[in-house]
């Protein structure tokens, strides 16, 4: 009898060992990831969509452009105009304050000054669900 219960109660604590490592993994990968902060659904996106959001205190460009989504830095590196009202052609979008152009996907400057300046910030996009955000 007493060796059934010694049994059942190392059963347990194996449980419970198991629970434990699963509970680290989901907190490990949660620090890791971050929270997910939605900024728009899906089917809102078009060619041309741009929406102003603030993020950790600065405010950030998400954009769609020939079936592509970023976000960037909604602040022009060379004297900090903001970019939400920039031009965009090419997978660049250029600056209304002096006409740098930035590439969308390495935020690197395009033109004479594109090795003086620091690149546009941007952050990576995820999905969940219907709903496209980042990992803060
Ligand atoms: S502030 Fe953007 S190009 Fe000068």
């Amino acid at each position: 009898m007493a060796k059934e219960s010694l049994m059942a109660c190392s059963q347990r604590y194996i449980w419970l060992y198991r629970l434990l490592l699963v509970s680290i993994e989901v907190l490990r990968r949660r620090l890791e990831l971050g929270m997910f902060v939605p900024l728009a659904k899906l089917v809102d996106l078009y060619d041309g969509f741009r929406q102003t959001h603030m993020l950790a205190g600065k405010s950030y460009l998400l954009l769609q452009t020939d079936g592509k989504v970023f976000l960037i830095e909604n602040r022009c590196p060379h004297m900090d105009a903001p970019l939400a009202t920039g031009h965009i052609q090419g997978g660049a979008i250029r600056c209304k304050a002096h006409g740098i152009a930035f590439d969308l996907t390495s935020g690197k400057a395009q033109g004479p000054l594109a090795g003086t300046l620091d690149c546009v910030e941007r952050l990576e996009l995820t999905y969940d669900g219907d709903k496209i955000g980042v990992e803060l």
